[in-house]
């Protein structure tokens, strides 16, 4: 249409070529070595390691660990690493009175996120994003209290007391205790439950330049600390579209369960796009193939809900919807399979959590991946801060009228 077209300004023609790309959809932001995905093939890998592999072998500190320092540990780093997010479980006692003044319904994502930015005021001495020793307490810090502001949060929501985290404990089995424990009772860890959990945070642990991590790289070339980086990640993961489609999957599938609507009528209403209903957990911005993150989290609900009960009647819906959808060209030319979320819900349910804690528990899987984004982007001399371009479309001068005459 010619530059005139969008009254571009004199700025933007003296610096050449401007790309409109809503969406970032063929846009790199940066360059990162740490997670591979090749969409069309179905690929997702760690530092070159395939998640398939991690998922298997692997735990979550480990994973962890990989993905913000770049190797495997040895046994002895593993150790440290672990000693060192053992110390740092604990909140600070004022930071806990944070969690009274949130309205019992409050919805525990902003819960999380506004905890997360609250430690910026209690560790006020580093938080320097160019001072490693700073970046590296920090990141233990996040490692560590993360899953106990998470399981305060959920606490909160169902009117429990909290417990104190106890060091004795793995990361996630300390998650557990804390969310599904009472004061002065014992806890018995159930290891499928801490094996499937763990596995999850794995399969969540990194995805490139996700709308949350591009956010925390965003807001982090500000040079922003790394608490403010992440608060806004875990906001932006809040979204339906995002990290909130785990949630808007099972309310889904609970909708088709108790409506009238029968699995073929509601797959009518997704293709028809009646009131822009879609099929929560299916599609991909990048996976135009089967999400290899979901081929496992498949089995693992196989599993697990067939040891935990609970749930089958909505697995039983997940998978024929998932049958339809493969078989029908609606989604077949549009290259739409279940991603990561389609199935990670059935197992939260079946694990015990309520509908809203399922987004905290992406929350908690995708963290190493946000810090590790973070790090390398303030690690990398290319970084420039965030700032695109627009196309103005709006009016050309004019004048300002009074009041009188508008
Ligand atoms: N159900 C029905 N139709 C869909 C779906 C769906 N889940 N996803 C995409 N489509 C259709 C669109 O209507 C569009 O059709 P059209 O070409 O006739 O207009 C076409 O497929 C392309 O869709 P876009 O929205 O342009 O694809 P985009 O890459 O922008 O969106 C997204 C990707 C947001 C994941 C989308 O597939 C979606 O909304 N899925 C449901 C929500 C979801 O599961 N999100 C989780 C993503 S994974 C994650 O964040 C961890």
């Amino acid at each position: 249409e010619g530059e005139d077209a969008y009254n571009i300004s004199p700025l933007l023609k003296n610096t050449g070529h401007v790309t409109l790309d809503p969406g970032f959809v063929n846009t790199a932001s940066c360059r990162s070595a740490i997670t591979y995905i090749d969409g069309d093939a179905g690929i997702l890998r760690y530092r070159g390691i395939p998640i398939e592999q991690l998922a298997e072998k692997s735990s979550f500190l480990e994973t962890s660990y990989l993905l913000i320092y770049g190797e495997l540990p040895t046994q002895a780093e593993l150790d440290d690493f672990d000693q060192r997010i053992r110390r740092h479980t604990l909140l600070h006692e004022e930071l806990k009175r944070f969690f009274e003044g949130f309205p019992r319904d409050a919805h525990p994502m902003p819960v999380l996120s506004s905890a997360v930015s609250a430690l910026s005021t209690f560790y006020q001495d580093s938080l320097n994003p160019f001072d490693p020793e700073q970046v590296e307490i920090s990141t233990v810090r996040l490692l560590a209290k993360l899953p106990t502001i998470a399981a305060y949060a959920y606490k909160k929501s169902v009117g429990q007391p909290m417990l104190y985290p106890d060091n004795s404990l793995s990361l996630t089995d300390n998650f557990l205790r804390m969310t599904f424990g009472f004061p002065a009772e014992p806890y018995e860890v159930d290891p499928t439950l801490t094996k499937a959990l763990d596995q999850l945070f794995i399969l969540h642990a990194d995805h490139e330049q996700n709308c949350s991590t591009s956010t925390v790289r965003l807001v982090g070339s500000s040079q922003a600390n790394l608490f403010a980086s992440i608060s806004a990640g875990i906001n932006a993961l809040f979204g339906p579209l995002h990290g909130g489609a785990n949630q808007a999957v099972l309310e889904m599938l609970q909708g088709i369960k108790d409506s009238d609507d029968d699995v073929d009528a509601f797959m009518k209403k997704v293709k028809n796009k009646e009131q822009g209903v879609r099929l929560m957990g299916f599609g991909h911005r990048v996976y135009k193939n089967y999400d290899p993150r979901a081929a496992i989290i498949k089995k693992t609900a196989d599993q697990v809900l067939d040891q935990l009960a609970g749930g089958d009647e909505l697995l039983e819906i997940a998978l024929r919807l998932e049958e339809i959808a493969l078989a029908d060209d609606y989604f077949v030319e549009r290259k739409l399979y279940p991603n990561v979320d389609f199935y990670t819900g059935l197992i939260y349910k079946a694990m015990g959590f309520p509908t809203r804690m399922f987004t905290v528990l992406f929350a908690l899987g995708r963290l190493p991946g946000w810090i590790a984004q973070w790090r390398e982007m303030i690690e990398d001399p290319e970084t420039k801060i965030g700032r695109p371009r627009q196309l103005y479309v709006g009016a050309t001068e004019r004048d300002w009228q009074p009041v009188s005459s508008r």
